[in-house]
């Protein structure tokens, strides 16, 4: 179906290298919009490097790659506006309860208390975390611990979260 919307990720000729070691050695890919993709490999593949190139942190040595029909290189600002970015390992705390971590985040990002309390109950209900908004992150199960991480991860400046 034809479709107007930009490819959520394109990856074109993409190359890396760290030192004399070359990482990424000509990388193509496509990513349409409104699907999930998993980059899989082996430990030290350059699956990480790949996500610190889409997402801005780092500077490719050469290809085309843009993110929401923004290119990473010219237009990084817009690019840093239309993502969530979570890391390989989780932020969360395990002592506070999932509630606390949430509100823990919007005070981070000084959202005045009324605007706090009405983003943090709009995320624990989107991420179906309302019944265990009030228990410690410890009797979470991996899942729920990822849906959390995920709620608490900025997601770019537009609908209902909390802003990047
Ligand atoms: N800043 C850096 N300086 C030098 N070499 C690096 C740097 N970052 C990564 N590398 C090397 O680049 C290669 C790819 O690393 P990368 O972290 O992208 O792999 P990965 O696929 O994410 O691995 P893992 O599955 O272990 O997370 C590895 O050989 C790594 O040692
Ligand atoms: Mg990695």
């Amino acid at each position: 179906m034809a479709s107007t919307t930009p490819a959520a990720i394109t990856v074109a000729g993409l190359r890396k290298a760290y030192g004399s070691k070359q990482v990424l050695d000509g990388v193509d890919l496509t990513v349409p919009a409104g699907t999930i993709f998993a980059l899989l490999g082996p430990n030290g593949a350059g699956k990480t490097t790949i996500v610190h190139i889409l997402s801005t942190l780092i500077r490719a040595d050469g290809g085309e790659v843009a993110v929401g029909g923004f290119d990473v290189v010219r237009q990084a600002d817009e690019v840093r506006g239309k993502i969530g970015l979570t890391g390989q390992f989780s932020a969360v705390d395990s002592l506070l309860t999932g509630e606390e971590n949430l509100a823990l985040m919007g005070r981070l990002r000084h959202l005045p208390p009324a605007e706090l309390k009405r983003r943090t109950a709009g995320l624990l209900e989107k991420f179906d975390l309302v019944e265990a908004a009030k228990q410690p992150l410890a009797t979470y199960s991996g899942g729920m611990r990822r849906r959390l991480d995920l709620a608490m991860t900025p997601h770019g400046r537009s609908g209902d979260h909390l802003p990047g």
